[in-house]
């Protein structure tokens, strides 16, 4: 078939050799600037140490450590900070504008950071341009609740942790206006009431979790 007809042949040298070169094309240079001024916040424990501008054998950041990239499009889709930052360094504030440049990405871990909040004017709010955002892991950080209103301007979530944190007023739950949001941990926080009926607002939520939240007795979902 092939030998008869060795048009097709070319062709399909052809398509092979343009994949080829799409994969190639590595990272993008934008995006590889935007990891080496991350690095700094997230490096003290050396878990970062491949991030590094090298020679031409290491300016694909697609190949370092801790993070994918879409193969056609070479752009991040996914990082994962967990953990990455000494917690005897203690509390900090995030800048979460230093994310910004990662228009693709997917999914963020930056659970355990010892993360108490976001620099002013610099909050969560800053990424609600990345509309392929589902997936957003703050889990074991030091956050408060007013940290919930920045993270509703982020609506293409669908999955959010934050569990492990300093939340207490249940009240600011209100805030959480994510209606596409399936899965929601809130787990091991102190809350300071029963009543959460401020999380109708969820309209998609398809679980919850409150595990060891300081909920006792009855609970108030009125409203779902
Ligand atoms: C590759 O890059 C690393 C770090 O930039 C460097 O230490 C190493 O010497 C390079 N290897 C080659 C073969 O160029
Ligand atoms: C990669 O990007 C392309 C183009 O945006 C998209 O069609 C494809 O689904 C993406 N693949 C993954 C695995 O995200
Ligand atoms: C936060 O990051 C952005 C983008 O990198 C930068 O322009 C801004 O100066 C930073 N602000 C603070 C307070 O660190
Ligand atoms: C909550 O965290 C913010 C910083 O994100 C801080 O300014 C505020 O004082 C904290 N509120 C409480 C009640 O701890
Ligand atoms: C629960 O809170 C909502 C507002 O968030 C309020 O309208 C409702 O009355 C409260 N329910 C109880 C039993 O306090």
């Amino acid at each position: 078939m092939v030998s008869k007809q060795p048009w097709m042949l070319v062709l399909l040298v052809l398509i092979i050799v343009s994949l080829e070169s799409r994969w190639s094309e590595g990272c993008l240079e934008q995006e590889r600037f935007a990891l080496l001024h991350l690095k700094p916040f997230f490096n003290t424990l050396h878990d970062l140490d491949s991030w590094v501008e090298g020679d031409h054998n290491n300016s694909d950041c697609c190949q370092w450590d801790w993070l994918e990239c879409n193969h056609t499009t070479g752009k991040v889709i996914s990082l994962d900070l967990y953990g990455t930052r000494d917690e005897e360094m203690g509390e900090w504030y995030l800048n979460a504008s230093l994310f910004s440049p990662f228009q693709q990405l997917h999914t963020l871990y930056l659970g355990g950071n010892s993360i108490a909040g976001c620099v002013k004017n610099h909050g969560f709010d800053k990424l609600s341009t990345l509309n392929s955002l589902e997936e957003l892991y703050l889990n074991d950080n030091s956050f408060n609740s007013s940290i919930l209103s920045s993270l509703s301007t982020i609506s293409s979530l669908k999955k959010l942790l934050l569990n492990d944190n300093k939340l207490k007023r249940i009240v600011d739950l209100q805030g959480l206006r994510l209606r596409n949001l399936e899965y929601l941990d809130l787990s091991s926080n102190i809350f300071n009431s029963n009543n959460l009926s401020s999380l109708s607002v969820l309209s998609s939520l398809k679980a919850l979790y409150l595990e060891n939240a300081g909920l006792e007795g009855s609970i108030d979902l009125s409203g779902y």
